[in-house]
C-alpha cells in the first residue's frame, strides 16, 4: 500500500469514528461575529480573541506601518541578522506586562516551550508536569527527554499532595522544574499558583507557567495568573502566546531573569535555527500590549461577560464547568454528541467547537465556549438563544 493510500484508509476511519475535523473558512476578520463561507454571518464562541484585539484598528495599523518600515520578514535567524528594533521594544513590553526582568520572542508559544525544556534541562534534572498541561508542554518535555535524558514526572491535575510526593523523591536532582498551564485550556480552571510557588520554595524547584490563555485575561489589568493571585514578580519563568489575547496573529515568548533569556538566545535551538517573528506581527503584538495597558476596562468587561454567559447557560439548564475564566466548557459525554451539537449550533449561526477524544478523555466530550470582550450583550443573548433551541432539540435541557 502506498503511503498516501494508508493515510486515506486512516482518514476514512476518522470519518467513520466521527472524529474527522472539517475546516470552516472565514472571509472576514475575527470579531464577535464573522462571515463564514457558505454560512454568512455567525457569532464566534470559539476564538481566543479574548480582548477583541485581532481586528482593533491600532493593532492592524501598527502591523501595516511595520511592513512599510521593516519589510516582510527577517530573512534570517535572530543572531545572524533577524533582529529588528521592534523585537527589542516588544520584548521589553512583554517582560513589563508579565512582571519579569526580561523576555524573548519565538514564532509561537509552542516554539517557546520547545525552546525552553531541552535547553534548560539536562541529564541530572527533573521536570514535573501537570497531568492536564497543554500539548506543547507535553511535547517540549518529550523532546527534552529524548535529547538530554532528563527525568520526567507527571502529577495529578492540580494535586499538590501528589506534586509534593514527587518533589520529595527528587532531592538529588540538580534542577527541579515544575511546569503548569496558567489557565487549563480544556477545563478553563486556574492553576494553584501560590501553592506551586510555595512548594517551589520548599523543595528548591523552579516554577514555569504557560500563561497562554491567561495573558490579557486574568488579573485586574490582564497581567495573567500571577496578577490574579497577587504574586506578580514572583514567578521564575513564564511562557505565553501572542496568538490569543495579544492581537491573535501568532508568536510566543519566554519571560524570566535576564540570564535565562540570554541563555536561550545562546542555546535554544528554535532561536538559533529558525527565523524570527515577522516584524508586522511583532509590531501588532506591541500595539496590543499598549492597548491592553491603556484599556484595562477591557479585562473587566471580559470577566463580566463570561460571568453573565456562564450564569445564563446554567439558568437554561446546562451545566457548564464552574470557573472564573472566559473558557466555559459544557460537558456532553460522547464525542459524537459534542460534534452534533456544534453542527446544530452552527446551523443557528453560532460557531462553537465540539471537542472529543483524544483531545479530552473518553466520555468527557464537550462544546467549549470562549467569551471575548468584543461580544456585545446582543451577541451573547443570540448565542444563548441558539443554545436553548439546540439543547431542547437534543433533550439536554
Ligand atoms: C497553554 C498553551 N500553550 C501553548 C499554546 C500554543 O500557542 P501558539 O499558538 O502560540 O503556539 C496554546 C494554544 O492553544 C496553549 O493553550
Amino acid at each position: 500500500m502506498s503511503f498516501a493510500a494508508r493515510l486515506e484508509t486512516e482518514l476514512a476511519q476518522f470519518k467513520t469514528d466521527g472524529v474527522y475535523k472539517r475546516l470552516n473558512y472565514l472571509d472576514a476578520p475575527q470579531g464577535p461575529r464573522t462571515v463564514m463561507e457558505g454560512r454568512g454571518e455567525v457569532v464566534i464562541l470559539s476564538s481566543n480573541n479574548y480582548l477583541g484585539l485581532c481586528n482593533a484598528p491600532d493593532v492592524v495599523a501598527a502591523g501595516k506601518a511595520a511592513l512599510d518600515r521593516f519589510g516582510a520578514g527577517t530573512g534570517s535567524v535572530r543572531f545572524i541578522c533577524g533582529t529588528f528594533t521592534v523585537h527589542r521594544e516588544l520584548e521589553a513590553a512583554l517582560a513589563r506586562l508579565v512582571g519579569c526582568e526580561s523576555s524573548l520572542t519565538y514564532v509561537s508559544c509552542w516554539n517557546a516551550n520547545e525552546g525552553l525544556c531541552p535547553t534548560l534541562l539536562g541529564e541530572d534534572d527533573l521536570v514535573i508536569s501537570d497531568q492536564l498541561n497543554h500539548a506543547s508542554i507535553i511535547d517540549a518535555i518529550r523532546l527534552a527527554k529524548a535529547i538530554t535524558k532528563c527525568q520526567t514526572a507527571v502529577y495529578q491535575h492540580s494535586d499538590m499532595a501528589d506534586l509534593e510526593t514527587k518533589l520529595k523523591a527528587a532531592k538529588d536532582r540538580r534542577l527541579k522544574l515544575i511546569f503548569t498551564d496558567g489557565i487549563f485550556s480544556m477545563e478553563g480552571d486556574i492553576a494553584r499558583l501560590p501553592d506551586l510557588l510555595e512548594l517551589g520554595r520548599k523543595y528548591d524547584a523552579v516554577v514555569a507557567v504557560d500563561d497562554s490563555h491567561a495573558t490579557g485575561v486574568l488579573g485586574k489589568t490582564g497581567r495573567g495568573t500571577a496578577e490574579h493571585y497577587g504574586v506578580v514578580g514572583e514567578v521564575p519563568i513564564i511562557t505565553s502566546t501572542l496568538g490569543k489575547a495579544l492581537g491573535g496573529a501568532a508568536g510566543g515568548f519566554t519571560a524570566g531573569p535576564a540570564a535565562l533569556t540570554d541563555y536561550l538566545t545562546q542555546r535554544s535551538r528554535p532561536q538559533l535555527f529558525s527565523n524570527a517573528l515577522p516584524p508586522t506581527v511583532a509590531a501588532s503584538a506591541l500595539a496590543a500590549v499598549r492597548h491592553l495597558e491603556t484599556h484595562p476596562a477591557l479585562v473587566t468587561r471580559l470577566r463580566d461577560s463570561a460571568t453573565y454567559f456562564r450564569e445564563q447557560l446554567a439558568a437554561l439548564g446546562f451545566r457548564p464547568l464552574p470557573g472564573a475564566t472566559p473558557i466555559i466548557p459544557v460537558i456532553l459525554g460522547e464525542t459524537a454528541k459534542a460534534i452534533r451539537m456544534s453542527e446544530m449550533l452552527l446551523d443557528e449561526g453560532v460557531f462553537v467547537t465540539g471537542f472529543g477524544y483524544p483531545v479530552v478523555p473518553q466520555g468527557h466530550a464537550r462544546v467549549r465556549c470562549q467569551i471575548s470582550a468584543a461580544h456585545s450583550r446582543d451577541d451573547l443573548d443570540f448565542a444563548l438563544g441558539a443554545f436553548k433551541k439546540v439543547g431542547t432539540k437534543l433533550g439536554l435541557i
